[in-house]
């Protein structure tokens, strides 16, 4: 018998702790790396707010092979106590101040999520690294966030411009977590000799993955992604380390674009943002489906914060949400969504009914269930 917890997110951490399952092993001496392929597939990138937990079990369902946490900046996380909810199966890291969890996870998702920090110090990456290595497959240093807040700390886009510390981070990373693969997500610099002597000095730490977001720290989402440079990018790469894979982000929104990128840019994996915000099942190689009443079910089932859900289900397209209805339908549905003030007002507007049971192990989670264990890693 599992012990419930209160369906409430303010977990009791002493309950819970009592059946708490432990965490992998993190302490490595002579644990062999557990590699993770970051090549040949479509992986989900990080997306602070969006990249909630029900989108990744989602975007892993309808076949991202990774899926990126959210960026969470190093101090959030360090000294956050971990606590498994023996009702919905969800693990979540809680810092004694706070009353909602900083970041959460769900064992399904261990072998195929890669945690994103947020940093400038060698020494906090380490440690937030160490706080939740035992729950995810491997861990990414955001470079890429030209976001003030970030900037101005010295982590994000600075650190394109700051490669010492870069590079201290990677390798104290590395050195501390040596059966963790890392990784890192960069933007383009200016110029191709610039991005090219940046690949070369993140190539010479020993990690796994590099992510190319195809834009500048200058250039809006809306301009296209520079795809044509990636190229030469990706050559200096191979180069040097031809055992790290090269992930091209940037524009990428369905499996059909993620191919034709793969193509013109001799990269072997792609990572979507936005186009996973709209519909967690672009990975879907016969196209995206509508997911609105289910991403509430699963919401529900994994005891999801409601404005949480409320976001996220705001950011899904009009054929994620409702998929095609008439256009009188659609604006009573969308008008009931948006003034739901709880899963089950949100569940009414959709006519489904919630169950009270939590967790995953429920018939309707099977085809996730399935789809994510049924994968090779
Ligand atoms: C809502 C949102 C949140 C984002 N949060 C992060 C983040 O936490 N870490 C990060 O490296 N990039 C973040 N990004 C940038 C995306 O990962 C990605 O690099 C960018 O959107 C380009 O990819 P796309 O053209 O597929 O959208 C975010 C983007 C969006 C839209």
């Amino acid at each position: 018998m599992t012990q419930v917890l209160p369906h409430s997110r303010s977990p009791s951490p002493k309950t819970a702790k009592l059946q708490e399952p432990p965490a992998k092993k993190t302490k490595v001496e002579g644990i062999p790396l557990e590699e993770v392929d970051y090549a040949n597939g479509l992986h989900l990138a990080p997306m602070v707010r969006s990249g909630a937990l029900p989108t990744r079990l989602i975007s892993l369902e309808y076949g991202a092979k990774l899926v990126w946490t959210p960026e969470v900046i190093d101090r959030a996380i360090i000294d956050s106590q971990r606590v498994y909810n023996t009702s919905t199966g969800v693990i979540d890291y809680i810092k004694p101040t706070e009353n909602k969890p900083i970041w959460s996870t769900h064992p399904l998702e261990r072998p195929h999520v890669i945690y994103q920090i947020g940093s400038s110090s060698p020494q906090l990456a380490v440690q937030a690294a160490q706080t939740v290595a035992g729950d995810v497959a491997g861990i990414d240093l955001n470079c890429g966030c030209p976001k003030h807040f970030s900037v101005h700390a010295g982590m994000g886009a600075a650190l394109l411009t700051n490669t010492d510390n870069l590079v201290a981070i990677l390798n104290a990373l590395c050195e501390a977590l040596p059966h963790k693969s890392i990784s890192c997500k960069i933007r383009l610099l200016g110029t191709q000799q610039d991005t090219i002597e940046l690949v070369e000095r993140i190539c010479s730490t020993p990690i796994k993955a590099i992510t190319i977001h195809c834009r500048t720290k200058s250039m809006r989402p809306s301009e296209p992604a520079q795809h044509d440079r990636l190229a030469e990018v990706r050559e200096a790469i191979e180069k040097m380390r031809p055992d790290v894979a090269v992930i091209c982000n940037g524009d990428g929104n369905t499996h059909k674009d993620a191919q034709e990128i793969m193509s013109r840019t001799g990269v072997n994996a792609v990572m979507i943002a936005r186009g996973a915000e709209g519909n967690p099942s672009c990975f879907n190689r016969g196209g995206p489906v509508k997911l609105g009443a289910y991403w509430l079910q699963l919401a529900h089932a994994l005891d999801h914060l409601f404005p949480a859900s409320k976001f996220c289900t705001g950011q899904l397209t009009p054929f994620a949400k409702y998929g095609d209805i008439k256009k009188k339908d659609r604006s009573n549905l969308n008008q009931a969504l948006s003034q739901a003030k709880t899963h089950e007002q949100m569940a009414e507007a959709y006519k489904i009914t919630l169950t009270q049971d939590k967790g995953l192990d429920q018939p309707m989670f099977d085809s996730l269930r399935l789809a994510i264990q049924a994968r090779q890693h």
